[in-house]
């Protein structure tokens, strides 16, 4: 019996202004190849969600010493004491992307003892371009039941072509080729902003490191790394998620951090619906007001700057509401349609074959019990229930909240009519002053 949820109604449009977040995306990368430095590190504008802490258990399982002030979003991380490569199966199961810190870990150690990662279940999710990659630079790699043993006397320099530009495989190569001498050859590599981001971070410790065209990162080691002072870049996905929001009510909100260039793709297929977009000096700055009549619109995900998998099953909810047929092909995960079945339950109409969702506008979708599987149907749930007429009752909130901090404040803010009933058994996430967050996690 689950006792966390989110209740929302009926929301009368969104108005006003809303400030982003650090992305979590970025921010999870970012306290992981700090594992490659020793000495204190200052991050800024990080964002106060259940992934982040996380993160940070998992680093202090390692040794490392933090110190994190969410009300500031500050997290201050000295990985001087850093002893230890053998990360429990408790904290890998929790957040696939743990998986990151085997890439610094090889670098820093030559040694790396994680349990098999877990986190949303989106397809098989494997990590065969992480294991390969690292094999090829050198790694013996041995699988133990759910524990993988990564051991490498010393890291070779290669050529490494991905099949896919997978994003968290392009930054564990990076990050475990930054102290490797030679060059590293990231062929076929991910070029999200979040990669662009971890990018700038190793820069910043000192790290050699170049864009080639087409799509190849190069990387020359260095002796070593050095600690740094960054500022995680502004949520492009909490910034989507809440344009989906007000579009999905009506309303009219801007956002002033919001990376346009960033969402290319997602604010022409806004535009497409007939929502009018407007962007700020720079790039910098989004502004939307919704159209009372949506069309349809069709799209395929694909890796940046493509449209973002992490968009869409929000973008499926103003699909569901819009004028005519709209089609969906999600080509980056294998089964990230899962939500699907719950706006169903809300009178969605929706036929999914294999990866890609017919949707057919209907008048209204009302309210309903529904379960997020994963961060981004959470998000897209609470939206549609603040679309929907009556009452909806979203469980598997764990979700919710690792994603995100305190959205359902910030959408409250804006108007909608959303509130978090919290479980006591579930990580305390009241904000901590000033204090080591270590005290606040629970085993
Ligand atoms: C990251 C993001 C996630 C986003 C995704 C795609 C973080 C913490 N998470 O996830 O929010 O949805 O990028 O933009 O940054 N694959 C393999 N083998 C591998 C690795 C990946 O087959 O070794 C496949 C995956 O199953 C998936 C595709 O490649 O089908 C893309 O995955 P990937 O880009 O690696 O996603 P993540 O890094 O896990």
């Amino acid at each position: 019996m689950q006792n966390a949820y989110l209740k929302i109604e009926q929301s009368s449009p969104l108005q006003g202004v809303a400030e982003l977040t650090g992305a979590k995306n970025a921010v999870l990368v970012t306290i992981a190849s700090l594992l490659l430095t020793s000495g204190k590190s200052v991050l800024r504008n990080v964002p106060y969600s259940a992934d982040v802490l996380q993160m940070i258990a998992l680093l202090e399982q390692l040794g490392a010493q933090v110190i994190f002030s969410p009300e500031n979003h500050l997290l201050e991380v000295d990985t001087t004491h850093v002893n230890k490569w053998h990360v429990s199966a408790e904290i890998m199961k929790k957040m696939r992307a743990s998986i990151l810190v085997m890439g610094p870990l090889l670098a820093r150690f030559g040694y790396a003892d994680i349990a098999l990662p877990g986190g949303c279940v989106l397809g098989t999710r494997p990590i065969d371009y992480h294991l390969n990659s690292f094999r090829k630079m050198g790694v013996e790699v041995a699988q133990d039941g759910d524990f993988l043993h990564g051991r490498a006397s010393q890291l070779c320099a290669q050529k490494i072509v991905l099949a896919y530009p997978s994003v968290g495989a392009t930054e564990n190569i990076m990050m475990a080729s930054v102290l490797t001498k030679g060059v590293t050859r990231i062929v076929n590599a991910a070029l999200e902003p979040e990669v662009l981001d971890l990018i700038e971070v190793l820069k910043k410790m000192g790290a050699h490191i170049e864009i080639a065209p087409p799509a190849t990162i190069v990387i020359e080691g260095v002796q070593e790394v050095h600690p740094i002072e960054h500022t995680i870049l502004s949520d492009r996905l909490e910034a989507g998620s809440l344009l989906i929001a007000a579009a999905a009510t009506g309303g009219s909100i801007s956002i002033p951090q919001a990376p346009a260039d960033a969402l290319e793709v997602f604010l022409l297929k806004l535009e497409e619906m007939g929502h009018h977009i407007t962007v700020g000096e720079h790039e910098v700055g989004i502004t939307l007001h919704a159209t009372k009549n949506p069309h349809a619109v069709s799209f395929k995900t694909s890796p940046y700057p493509g449209f973002p998998t992490d968009l869409q099953a929000p973008m499926m909810v103003l699909q569901c509401l819009a004028e005519g047929t709209s089609i969906i092909e999600e080509t980056v995960f294998e089964n990230r349609l899962v939500h699907v079945r719950e706006l169903e339950k809300m009178g969605a109409q929706i036929v999914v074959h294999n990866n890609t969702a017919t949707i057919t506008g209907v008048e209204a979708l009302y309210g309903a019990q529904v379960i997020a599987s994963d961060i981004r149907a959470a998000c897209a749930l609470a939206i549609a229930g603040m679309a929907a007429k009556g009452t909806t009752i979203m469980t598997g909130v764990q979700h919710w909240k690792r994603g995100y901090e305190s959205l359902e404040k910030k959408l409250a803010l804006l108007g909608a009519h959303i509130w978090l009933h919290d479980d006591e058994d579930e990580m305390d996430m009241t904000p901590l002053n000033e204090r080591s967050i270590s005290k606040q996690i629970r085993a």
